[in-house]
């Protein structure tokens, strides 16, 4: 069995009607919903209190990348909106991170702040050759997690197949959060490193990030179902 409370449903879509549809497929679900850039810029704000009114956690995932001055006063600014999970960019270096720590670290009830590394649609070839970093994506994926927990972030968006050496890196409570998730036999969409939800669990991963094997489903909450089984 998967706890409902490590799925996080992505809600990729800027559809009013097909978003309506999966709130109500969804509702009374343990869940998060990740809210992204394509919702988020369709909806605005509103979205975040509608899924707030159902009772969802919530992962804005915006991937905040500008000064740190600059990011880390957006990061106090989307506070208000109360959501429980937020990301920047680690490559915008060590006093970004440091300052937007601090920017909600004296917040009651602050959103955990996570850190995206190298993005999984960065090849090794543009790694090395457009951002000019020597070396693996993994290596560059551990370094950076490295400078995040430095920076006292919670953790970062990684493969679930990276998961055992960050926390061996870093210690068990630096989270992890993983896409690339697809039930058994189900379509890979373009996720090329995968596993499945009961994979990712065991290899000790603490949130799932779950999108078109529950959303492109004809019954969403059926497929979040056979999900929870471990399937
Ligand atoms: O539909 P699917 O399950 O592939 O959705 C995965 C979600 O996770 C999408 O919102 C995608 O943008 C996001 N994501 C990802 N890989 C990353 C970071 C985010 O797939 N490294």
């Amino acid at each position: 069995m998967i706890p409902a409370e490590k799925i996080i449903v992505a809600l990729d879509t800027n559809d009013a009607d097909k978003l309506q549809s999966l709130f109500h497929a969804l509702k009374g679900e343990k869940i998060w919903v990740k809210i992204g850039m394509e919702v988020f810029f369709a909806f605005g704000p509103d979205v975040i209190f509608m899924a707030k009114d159902l009772g969802f956690k919530i992962f804005l995932d915006l991937k905040l990348h500008d000064i740190p001055n600059t990011v880390s006063q957006g990061l106090k600014s989307l506070s208000r909106l109360n959501v429980d999970m937020m990301n920047i960019h680690a490559a915008g270096g060590k006093e970004m991170m440091l300052k937007s720590y601090d920017a909600l670290s004296s917040l009651q009830n602050r959103p955990l702040l996570i850190a995206v590394t190298q993005l999984t649609s960065t090849t090794q070839e543009q790694m090395n050759l457009e951002q000019r970093i020597p070396g693996k994506i993994e290596e560059s994926v551990l370094h950076f997690a490295k400078l995040a927990h430095e920076c006292k972030l919670d953790g970062v968006v990684s493969s679930p197949l990276e998961v055992k050496a960050i926390k061996n890196l870093l210690g068990k409570k630096f989270l992890t959060v993983t896409p690339g998730i697809r039930p058994a036999g189900k379509d890979l969409n373009d996720q090329k490193r995968v596993t499945t939800p009961k994979e990712a669990l065991d290899l000790g991963t603490d949130y799932m990030v779950i999108g078109r094997p529950i959303t492109g489903a004809a019954d969403p909450k059926a497929a979040l179902h056979e999900i929870l089984k471990g399937k």
